[in-house]
């Protein structure tokens, strides 16, 4: 419970908008913001942004930071912060994915909306992700909507836009992230 409540307050404080001052150790703390690029988990500062040929079409879920273009450091203080992506053929997107995609690239957060697991599993057979804690089952393609298991909601969007080949967030989260309050 301790652990659950310290997630959501978490994802309180690093929802807030970034400022110009804000040192380096803030704007690791923070969730994806609008201008973000991304770089590959285990990369981190070093690595270079995510470009549309880094994200294999059909393949499996590939794991993100937020970097901070600005400071050129990854949000990577807050587990909240991980994102998920993948790379779909766009004429299999529906609803608000649709919109939210760059080149068929779909973002979301990785954080599962029952009690903020890593949801990382990709169901090749069902074409879901699945969460390794409960088994709760998102689909993508449907702008991260519940198919089955004890998650409360959807996984949170991040909308996207490609500049100059790279990955660039476009829009804020579309939803809360973290696990449900309990
Ligand atoms: S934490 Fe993901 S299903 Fe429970």
């Amino acid at each position: 419970m301790l652990g659950v409540a310290y997630v959501l307050a978490a994802a309180t404080r690093t929802s807030l908008p970034a400022r110009a001052d804000d040192p380096p150790d803030a704007a690791r703390g923070m969730l994806a913001q609008v201008g973000d690029q991304l770089v590959a988990f285990g990369s981190e500062d070093g690595g270079a942004p995510l470009a549309v040929s880094d994200i294999p079409p059909h393949s499996d879920v590939v794991l993100a930071w937020p970097l901070d273009t600005a400071r050129r450091v990854a949000r990577n203080a807050s587990r909240l912060n991980l994102i998920i992506l993948m790379h779909f053929d766009p004429s299999s997107l529906s609803g608000p994915e649709t919109a939210r995609a760059a080149n068929g690239i779909v973002a979301f957060t990785a954080v599962c909306s029952h009690q903020a697991c890593w949801v990382t599993d990709w169901l090749s057979s069902k074409q879901l992700l699945q969460c390794p804690c409960h088994q709760s089952e998102y689909d993508l393609r449907q702008g991260g909507k519940v198919v089955s298991g004890p998650a409360p909601r959807g996984l949170a969007g991040l909308p996207l836009k490609v500049a100059d080949g790279k990955l660039v967030v476009a829009g804020p989260f579309t939803d809360r992230v973290g696990g449900q309050k309990l």
